[in-house]
């Protein structure tokens, strides 16, 4: 989401310049000795090539879940499985829209655990699997919109963030939530080097403040279309906040720790300029360096023919949440 360092390869350029200019860069960080030949590096499975130009496949294995389906908005156009799954951002996967789908098969999401601990009285490890195979979750649909200006309709499965949370009874000192992502270049190429993983010191992590986080609209997502979450996605369990731009919905959680202090993140450490920590969706302030009045959807077309939309106040939740900002100037990065 940067363009500051050349060779971190940030993908908002891919999203807000023509496709044109967009290749034309590939092509010049190639030049640059960036492309294949630099980047691919022997891991234990095999080599990575963070350049490859194949066309995305669906690395991971997926199976069908027990869900309580959401009822289909009507007249809500929700995104085609295979955008989903083969347009990400993923860096610990690749800094290319296509790269954590092709290089899903690094990550095995099974088994997995999550803790959750800090200021609480009863800190405890889920085993996520047990969770998933022995619970009806829950479906949502929810719009995604990325600081990058493009968008989607995703139909999650999963759980609520506060029932998690208030499992572990947190106490009066718990004002924050940290997350962290699984920290394991093995698994995680992108996490081998900062040049490979985007300029980013891993492991990612994310934060929110705690009614954020015990907001009803926030989830802990297991599934997406029905079928447990593809390792593009963020499996076996990420975070979406669905008013918030996508960096903070963070992928592939091992922790989340209640916390009294504001807990570093990870676009905002690389960025602070351009990411804050708070990240509500927001129409009236742009970023730095394009708009953010409007969104291209990313429905039945492709990418750089999406039909571009006008952004909405909180991503269209602000009955929602908007209250929890009172009194804050919303202008202002945080
Ligand atoms: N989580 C981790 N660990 N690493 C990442 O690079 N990218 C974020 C977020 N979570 C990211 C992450 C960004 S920028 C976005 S827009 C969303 O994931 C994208 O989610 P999707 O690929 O499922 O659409």
């Amino acid at each position: 989401m940067l363009i500051k360092r050349r060779s971190s390869h940030h993908p908002t350029e891919q999203d807000v310049t023509p496709e044109a200019v967009y290749q034309d860069r590939r092509l010049i960080l190639k030049g640059l000795g960036l492309g294949a030949a630099t980047l691919a590096f022997p891991t234990q499975a095999g080599v990575l090539d963070l350049f490859s130009a194949d066309k995305p496949t669906l690395g991971a294995t997926t199976r069908p879940l027990n869900i309580h389906a959401a009822t289909r908005p009507e007249g809500v156009i929700i995104t085609p499985e295979e955008k989903a799954t083969t347009h990400n951002n993923f860096y610990e996967l690749g800094t290319d829209k296509g790269d954590p789908a092709r290089n899903a098969h690094y990550l095995k999401p099974e088994p997995w655990q999550l803790r959750v601990e800090g200021e609480v009285a009863k800190p405890f490890t889920l085993d996520v699997w047990d969770l998933i195979n022995k619970s009806t979750l829950e479906e949502r649909i929810y719009r995604l919109r990325c600081v990058e200006a493009w968008s989607m309709v995703l139909p999650w499965s999963g759980i609520s963030l506060a029932g998690l949370i208030r499992r572990a009874e947190p106490n009066s000192r718990a004002k924050f939530v940290a997350f962290e992502t699984l920290y394991d270049p093995e698994q995680l190429p992108g996490q081998a080097s900062r040049s490979l993983g985007g300029g980013i010191d891993y492991p990612y992590v994310e934060g929110l403040r705690i009614d954020e986080a015990m907001n009803p609209l926030s989830f802990l997502a297991m599934g997406l279309y029905g079928k447990t979450l593809p390792a593009q996605n963020g499996a076996p369990i990420r975070l979406v906040v669905p008013w918030k731009y996508g960096f903070k919905s963070i992928k592939s959680i091992v922790s989340i720790r209640l916390v009294e202090e504001r807990p570093p993140t990870t676009w905002n450490l690389l960025a602070s300029n351009e990411y804050g920590f708070y990240a509500n969706v927001n129409p009236q302030v742009d970023h730095p360096r394009w708009s953010q009045a409007s969104e291209r959807f990313i429905g039945e077309g492709g990418i750089f023919g999406a039909k571009r939309q006008p952004t909405l106040m909180f991503n269209g939740y602000a009955d929602e949440v908007a209250s929890l900002y009172q009194g804050m100037d919303l202008r202002k990065w945080y």
